[in-house]
């Protein structure tokens, strides 16, 4: 192991059993293109792409040069009052690959930065237009939106909120989650059942008024809850809703932005105009953090109105726009379009989905789920030992069959990269097989 005891106890591990994992630990030296190398030296393959962070491969030659060139040239500029060069056009490529309409962009580090950017954003908007009673956000049950105060509110994960319970932002609520396996169960991609789930957001529109409502945030597929594809017309309906009592519809898409449903957002492949679209991940594949929110002209025109020389809007990290995060930035745009990425993951989408549900009779499987290059196999919890399954297919995968699947409780997720050969996934869906015929 490549990793001291003192080292390992150093380290208190993020979304992680620190002491379950501490005894075995599973560390990674080294990335190439779909694979990993452990500290054994055992070659793992990435069925998760990173973190849902790098649909290109790991270590592309066109992102390592361009930051390896990048840091020598220009380590860092100050953010504030000041920018490099390279942020200005990542901006603008971002701006260019987004739906129309869409015209500004806002660097952040990572999604829960995002996050919490976006819902400011959406607070000052009201605000600069003299609307400042708008102060209500809603979230949804189930929903990821990173572990930011902003964002832990107005997500739907009850463990990120129990101890935090009384410090969540207040004047926050949420709509139901749009799954029941009753009625989902085994559906590919997007179920028929589910739309009416929108009007959820017509009863707290009444309850406080819509007027008193700023923006509702959704992840068009939820994705870290299971992968939740919404339900046919679901997001439509949000969007007349929001239309019909002036509220902002802001779409997480840290997961889905950038290829992973095949097209640049899932704004695109869901053809429903969100205000707001929050993004991270494959901004940079993964390679340096960095995030953007990305706004329709009528949110930017709203901060525009005040004294030319006052900032517009008191918000920013000091790395927001960072040259080396920007340079990555750019090359990754440059890949998706050279190498037709999305194209690549279109393609891709109906062997993988063909893959999954040849799990739909296996007997611990209560749900498959699947949406463009995001899968989900659901399997029925041991009695009395929620979870427990899953991460032993988790650590089972890697340690036996040298594979990286994720797993939420039972539920095992798929993330493969946008790029991915059929044969790998052919042999790793062997792997899982196997292992779920042999475990309890
Ligand atoms: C939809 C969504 N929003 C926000 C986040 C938080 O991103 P980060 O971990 O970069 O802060 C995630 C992370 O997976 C996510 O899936």
């Amino acid at each position: 192991m490549t990793v001291t005891a003192k080292q390992l106890d150093a380290y208190w591990m993020p979304f992680t059993p620190n002491r379950d994992f501490k005894q075995k630990p599973r560390i990674i030296t080294a990335a190439s293109g779909h694979h990993y190398t452990t500290d054994s030296g055992a070659q793992v393959y990435d069925m998760f792409a990173g973190l849902w962070t790098c649909g290109v491969g790991h270590c592309h030659p066109k992102i390592v040069e361009a930051v390896q060139k990048q840091v020598a040239k220009l380590d860092y500029a100050m953010a504030f009052q000041l920018s490099n060069n390279l942020s200005f056009e990542l901006a603008e490529r971002v701006v260019d690959m987004a739906p129309d309409g869409f015209t500004q962009c806002f660097f952040t580090n990572s999604g829960s930065e995002s996050v919490d950017t976006a819902l400011k954003i959406a607070l000052g908007f009201h605000r600069a237009r003299g609307e400042g009673n708008r102060t209500r956000l809603i979230g949804r049950e189930r929903a990821y939106h990173g572990v930011n105060f902003g964002g832990m509110s107005v997500g739907g994960i009850v463990p990120n909120r129990k101890i935090f319970s009384a410090n969540l932002i207040p004047g926050v609520d949420h709509i139901r989650a749009t799954m029941d396996l009753q009625h989902t169960a085994f559906t590919r991609g997007q179920p028929e059942w589910g739309a009416h789930l929108a009007d959820d957001l017509e009863r707290l529109a009444a309850l406080h008024d819509g007027s008193n409502i700023a923006a509702v945030i959704v992840e068009p597929v939820a994705g870290s809850t299971g992968i939740l594809p919404p339900p046919v017309g679901y997001l439509e309906r949000l969007r007349e809703i929001c239309d019909t009592h002036g509220i902002l519809l802001i779409f997480d898409e840290v997961i889905t932005a950038f290829g992973r449903l095949g097209k640049p957002f899932a704004a695109d492949y869901f053809g429903v105009l969100p205000d707001i679209i929050t993004t991270a991940k494959g901004l940079t594949n993964g390679v340096i953090p960095m995030g953007a929110v990305i706004v329709r002209d009528h949110v930017y025109d709203a901060f525009m109105h005040g004294p030319d020389k006052m900032i517009e809007l008191f918000h920013g990290y000091t790395y927001s726009g960072h040259p080396v995060a920007a340079a990555a930035g750019l090359a990754t745009m440059d890949i998706y379009k050279e190498e037709g990425t999305f194209e690549q993951a279109t393609a891709l989408a109906q062997p993988f989905e063909d893959l999954l549900h040849s799990f739909a009779d296996h007997d611990k499987v209560i749900d498959v789920r699947n949406i463009g290059l995001m899968g989900a196999i659901e399997l029925a919890p041991r009695d009395g030992a929620p979870g427990a399954r899953g991460t032993e297919m988790h650590k089972r995968c890697f340690w036996e069959e040298n594979l990286i699947i994720r797993n939420g409780m039972d539920i095992l997720q798929f993330s493969p990269f946008l790029n991915s050969n059929i044969d790998d996934w052919n042999k790793s869906f062997d792997s899982v097989r196997r292992l779920l015929d042999s475990i309890d």
